[in-house]
């Protein structure tokens, strides 16, 4: 069988230079990884999405370091080629450079390739550290849901020229700080644009137009697994919430009328063996009447 080669953060860079789209998707578990993985994908976020889509929660705020580690290790047991980038959730590096740096390393250690956390030049010195201490790092600009209540609400970042000059410095930030790449979440198409073309490192899309470097979707909404609510930056590729109700629907349907498991889902004894089985049986039941023991 043929090796197969690791997508690198190195292979990023090259895709940019040569003018390559990137191709990410989020996953969580091991069924979902080896699929968009065979499926071509150049990298998998584990995403804090992981909460809102998978886990129940109604924002990314409650996800855990320990829910992070657990699905990471999940995908990176299905996926053989792309990049696994692992996200780190709220407060796991928030609280100060020390702390961050544990968190990002125990994901490294878990095997993910590099780590994400959002926001702008703030970080800067973080992202220092923790490239300094070899944890690849991909920034997060624009719409950042762990900050979604100072936000409040998740409507268009960056609309404004102002808003736009300090998205574009935060990139620059990020990218003199050692980033890899950087998310652009749902901001006006020319603001992606020119930070595309200014940024030394390659730019992830979503909901931020065509012109990034490459292109990132969760993958429950990509597939009609999470059915809560639809961004307009979605593109549906597959209906499987309606799949799985059909499928599961019929499966009840025929448990309920008999009709499975069919002959072709059991085993059968062989005839001597059933004879003897019930043969026993017979005696058993012969005997229980003799001696009367069980009442
Ligand atoms: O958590 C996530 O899935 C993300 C993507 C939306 C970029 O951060």
């Amino acid at each position: 069988m043929d090796e197969i080669k690791r997508v690198t953060t190195e292979t990023f860079r090259r895709k940019k230079t040569a003018g390559e789209k990137i191709v990410m998707v989020t996953a969580y578990d091991f069924p979902f990884a080896r699929l968009v993985d065979e499926a071509g994908v150049d990298g998998i976020l584990v995403g804090d999405s992981l909460g809102m889509v998978v886990l129940g929660y109604e924002t990314t705020i409650p996800v855990t370091m320990e829910e992070i580690l657990h699905h990471t290790r999940a995908v990176l047991r299905g996926a053989r080629r792309a990049l696994v980038v692992a996200d780190l959730p709220f407060l796991s590096y928030q609280t100060g450079e020390e702390e961050a740096l544990r968190n990002a390393g125990s994901l490294l250690k878990a095997g993910a390739a590099a780590v994400k956390l959002e926001g702008g030049r703030e970080y800067a010195g973080m992202v220092k550290r923790m490239v300094t201490a070899g944890i690849p790092v991909m920034g997060h600009l624009g719409l950042t849901p762990q900050s979604i209540h100072e936000f409040g609400g998740y409507g268009l970042r960056a609309k404004e020229a102002a808003s736009a000059v300090k998205l574009l410095e935060d990139a620059l930030a990020l990218a003199e700080a050692g980033v890899f790449a950087i998310v652009l979440e749902k901001i006006p198409r020319e603001v992606a644009a020119e930070v595309t073309a200014r940024c030394p490192v390659p730019t992830i899309g979503i909901g931020s137009g065509p012109d990034c470097d490459g292109q990132v979707l969760v993958l429950h909404d990509l597939l009609g697994l999470y059915e809560e609510f639809k961004p307009r930056f979605v593109k549906r590729y597959a209906e499987l919430g309606a799949a799985v109700r059909e499928a599961v629907g019929r499966y009840v349907s025929e448990v309920r009328g008999g009709e499975f498991p069919g002959p072709e889902h059991a085993w059968g004894m062989e005839p001597d063996q059933l004879a003897t089985f019930r043969a026993q049986l017979d005696q058993m039941e012969g005997g229980t009447n003799d001696t009367g023991q069980d009442r």
